[in-house]
């Protein structure tokens, strides 16, 4: 996210999209109804959003809708400047929002917050914070809506890779936490290698990559694209969840 006039801020790196959300008066924000879409680079409706006139939300709204969006798009506590106006501690998804407060490790010396240290459900815990947590036993997570495949975390604790490995796969098998995304599909066939040295295919898989068919691309619609981390076997053109399997 990115400041703009005061009040006013660009969420969102621009991988996929960016989207403005402006402070109205002393009650109400607005999440605007058009949003820039990576992918075409151009204008299009927000997510969610039937016309262009935008969302307005109370800031003290009792579901704090506005506030999350600060809350998991900015480091540290969001505070409440001058005219209700919110204003982040620091914008964007920093250093402290893994490694906790810097000035507890400069006061104290002791090392900062090592997400190493975490297990792979740890890091779900800690991941899913804003990308999602995987969902609680019995939850009643939708898998024929497309937009929940944003949620990794979910989806991934799917996965007979996550549950049967004993803790050895985690978000940092595939995202080194300081490189942006890696987006050539190719390069995640080595971690998959790394587990499945020989899988038995009957399917014809030469020249694609194994992500391509496991983790097949969602688009909840046509400028946004996710991967699917319920990594499992998939009839083709069913993107959504793998075939269940004996
Ligand atoms: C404070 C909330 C927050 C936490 C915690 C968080 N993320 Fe994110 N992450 C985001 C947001 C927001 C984005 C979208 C980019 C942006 O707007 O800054 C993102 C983007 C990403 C991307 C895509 C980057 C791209 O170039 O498209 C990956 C991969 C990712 N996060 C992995 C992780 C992993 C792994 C962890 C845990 C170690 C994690 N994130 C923890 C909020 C968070
Ligand atoms: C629960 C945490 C959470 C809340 C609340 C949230 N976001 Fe996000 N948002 C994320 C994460 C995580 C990503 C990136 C990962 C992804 O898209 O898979 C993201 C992605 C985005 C992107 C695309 C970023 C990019 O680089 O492509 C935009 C724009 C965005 N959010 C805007 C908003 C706005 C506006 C709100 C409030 C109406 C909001 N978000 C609320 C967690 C959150
Ligand atoms: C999305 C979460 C995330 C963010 C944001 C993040 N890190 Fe990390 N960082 C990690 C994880 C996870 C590890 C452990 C990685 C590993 O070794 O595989 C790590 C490891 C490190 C280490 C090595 C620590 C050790 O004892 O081995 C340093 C130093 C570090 N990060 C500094 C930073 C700095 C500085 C920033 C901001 C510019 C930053 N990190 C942002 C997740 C994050
Ligand atoms: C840390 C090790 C590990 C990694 C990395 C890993 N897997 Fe797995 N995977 C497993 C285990 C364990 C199982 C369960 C095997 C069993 O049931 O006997 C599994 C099962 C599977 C299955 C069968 C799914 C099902 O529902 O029966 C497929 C397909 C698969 N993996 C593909 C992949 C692909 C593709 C990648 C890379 C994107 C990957 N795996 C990465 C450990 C891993
Ligand atoms: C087995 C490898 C693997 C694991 C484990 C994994 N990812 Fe991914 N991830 C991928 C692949 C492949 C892509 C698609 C990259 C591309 O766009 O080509 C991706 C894409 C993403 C993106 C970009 C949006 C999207 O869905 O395409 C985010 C955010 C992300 N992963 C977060 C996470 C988080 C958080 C975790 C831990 C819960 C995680 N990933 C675990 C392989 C993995
Ligand atoms: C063209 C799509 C496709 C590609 C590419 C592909 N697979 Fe598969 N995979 C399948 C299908 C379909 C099955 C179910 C068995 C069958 O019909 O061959 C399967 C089954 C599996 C299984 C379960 C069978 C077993 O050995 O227990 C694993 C593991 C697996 N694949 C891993 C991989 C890995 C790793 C790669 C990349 C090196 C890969 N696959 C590439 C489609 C693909």
């Amino acid at each position: 996210m990115f400041p703009g006039s005061p009040g006013e801020w660009a969420f969102g790196a621009g991988a996929q999209a960016v989207t403005i959300v402006s402070q109205l008066d002393d009650e109400f924000y607005l999440e605007h109804g058009l949003s820039w879409y990576a992918a075409s680079k151009s204008m299009a409706p927000t997510p969610g959003h039937r016309t262009a006139a935008g969302e307005r939300y109370r800031t003290f709204d009792p579901g704090a809708a506005i506030l999350r969006c600060f809350q998991c798009h900015s480091t540290g506590p969001p505070r409440l400047g001058a005219g209700f106006r919110i204003e982040p501690f620091e914008p964007g998804v920093q250093c402290e929002t893994c490694h906790g407060p810097g000035s507890e490790h400069a006061r104290s010396r002791k090392p900062i917050r090592n997400p190493k240290r975490l297990s792979a459900s740890g890091l779900n815990q800690l991941c899913g914070s804003c990308h999602r947590k995987p969902a609680a036993a019995g939850g009643d997570t939708d898998w024929t809506n497309p937009w929940n495949t944003r949620h990794q975390p979910l989806y991934l604790a799917e996965s007979a890779c996550f549950a049967k490995s004993g803790g050895a796969l985690s978000c940092l098998t595939c995202h080194p936490p300081h490189q942006g995304l890696e987006r050539n599909a190719a390069s995640y066939d080595r971690v998959c290698s790394s587990c499945h040295a020989h899988p038995r295919h009957r399917t014809a898989v030469a020249g694609r990559t194994c992500a391509a068919c496991h983790m097949p691309a969602v688009e909840p619609r046509p400028e946004l694209r996710f991967a699917n981390h319920w990594i499992g076997v998939y009839a083709p053109g069913k993107p959504l969840r793998p075939i269940a399997r004996p």
